[in-house]
């Protein structure tokens, strides 16, 4: 097995520093013989790799291209020409930023661009699906802007909008984002555009999960309907760690200056390459044959999980997203995870709507890259469901999933 896949540093690295190498070794065959269920992950390309390792690593290049603050960057100028050209065409967006080093970091990018401290934010709240960067106290979003949190409704778990016009009508908030870590259904982007005019807001779309979905087709897009639209390049899209921000025109400068220089220093041109290898990817039919099959296999994993009397949230998924409730089967989500990783099942826990207890969360981006369908997505309920109830014991479960893994390697040798 090679370290990295990426060809020309994998030899090298080998031989100069096998201690390292070692290391990123038992990681690869971490991620090859266990189960990857987290749903934020995903296996991105050789390719993807390839670009991450290259001598673009070296280059400094803060500023834009055509007006660098370094010399020598009319190499890299090309490339980052290039990552926003395709992610323009791939989201139909009059103008994207794709240097934001993480989806956190494109978020502040966006706020900085629209909003002043103190300005009063709409955003699902935390114990709903909001993110850390949707008001939480311990995050800078909760504390320079006055969040207001919107939730679900009780019974179907689905975003209550009726809360949502209530409270902009009350706070009439400065922006009003839409975008969850765990919400599996697709969001009402009309909606939320239609209340945003309605108070004079801004509307955020934070499209981090979903915008994979969106390249491929399967999910609506929040390009139409949003001021800004931030996402992460490393979910479902299977591109390399980071954020990227779409917009209209008339915000373009406002947001190139809110990442660069305000919220950040010199751009990271390998990842930007290893974006715009991301982003020609996602433009092909296989990507969208891809993003298809992984909300297929979601809603064949919670259809699955729900026969084992595992409680779905919303009874079902719209995207690569399924959160549930394991109680039916005697444990919280806390001692489930516990009990799913010792199997070699590799998942989150999440905040369940109006619950004290926590949920599970997975995800279908990886398996389905590493080439599972409907019938490995039955598998991996029964088996989940067994070990949750204490059925079936770690020993041989993990030996069912490295059966079941070995029939899908992520990097075919
Ligand atoms: C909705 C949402 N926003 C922002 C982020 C932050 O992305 P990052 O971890 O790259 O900072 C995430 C990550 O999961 C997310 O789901």
């Amino acid at each position: 097995m090679s370290v990295t896949h990426a060809p020309q540093t994998a030899d090298v690295l080998t031989r100069q520093d096998p201690e390292l190498a070692e290391i990123l070794l038992g990681e690869l065959h971490r991620q090859s013989s266990t189960l990857q269920l987290i749903a934020a992950e995903n296996f991105c390309s050789p390719a993807v790799l390839a670009a991450l390792g290259s001598a673009l690593a070296n280059k400094y290049a803060e500023g834009y291209p055509g007006a660098r603050h370094h010399g020598g960057c009319e190499i890299v100028d090309v490339a980052e020409r290039l990552a926003v050209d395709r992610a323009k065409s791939l989201f139909g967006a009059e103008h994207a930023n794709v240097q934001s080093h993480s989806g956190s970091s494109a978020v502040l990018a966006a706020y900085a661009a629209l909003l002043r401290p103190g300005d009063t934010v709409l955003a699902l709240g935390l114990p709903y699906g909001g993110h850390l960067t949707h008001g939480s106290p311990a995050n800078f979003s909760g504390r320079w802007f006055d969040f207001v949190p919107y939730g679900v409704d009780a019974e179907t778990g689905l975003i209550d909008h009726d809360q949502v016009r209530t409270l902009a009508r009350t706070h009439r908030p400065k922006a009003i984002v839409c975008g969850s870590i765990a919400y599996p259904r697709h969001i009402d982007y009309a909606f939320f555009r239609e209340v945003a005019d309605e108070v004079g807001a801004y509307l955020i779309a934070d499209a981090a999960h979903p915008i994979g979905l969106v390249a491929g087709g399967a999910a609506p897009s929040p390009v139409p309907y949003a001021d800004v639209v931030c996402a992460t390049t490393h979910k479902v899209l299977r591109g390399p760690r980071g954020g990227m921000i779409l917009c209209g025109g008339e915000l373009a400068e406002r947001v190139d200056r809110a990442v660069f220089p305000f919220t950040q220093g010199g751009a990271q041109m390998h990842t930007i390459a290893a974006k715009a290898v991301a982003f020609g990817e996602a433009a092909t039919p296989a990507f969208a044959a891809y993003a298809h099959q992984v909300v297929a296999n979601a809603r064949i994993l919670a259809a699955a999980l729900a026969d084992e009397g595992i409680v779905v949230t919303t009874g079902g998924t719209d995207t690569h997203l399924v959160t549930a409730d394991p109680a039916p089967l005697g444990v919280d989500g806390r001692t489930a995870r516990g009990r799913l990783t010792a199997a070699g099942m590799v998942l989150d826990c999440c905040a369940l709507p109006h619950a004290d207890t926590r949920g599970l969360r997975l995800g279908t981006a990886a398996v389905t890259t590493q080439g599972m369908a409907e019938k490995e997505m039955e598998r991996i309920a029964a088996l989940l469901a067994g070990v949750v109830r204490g059925e079936v014991e770690s020993v041989r479960a993990r030996e069912e999933v490295r059966d079941l893994v070995g029939g899908f390697p992520p990097y075919p040798a």
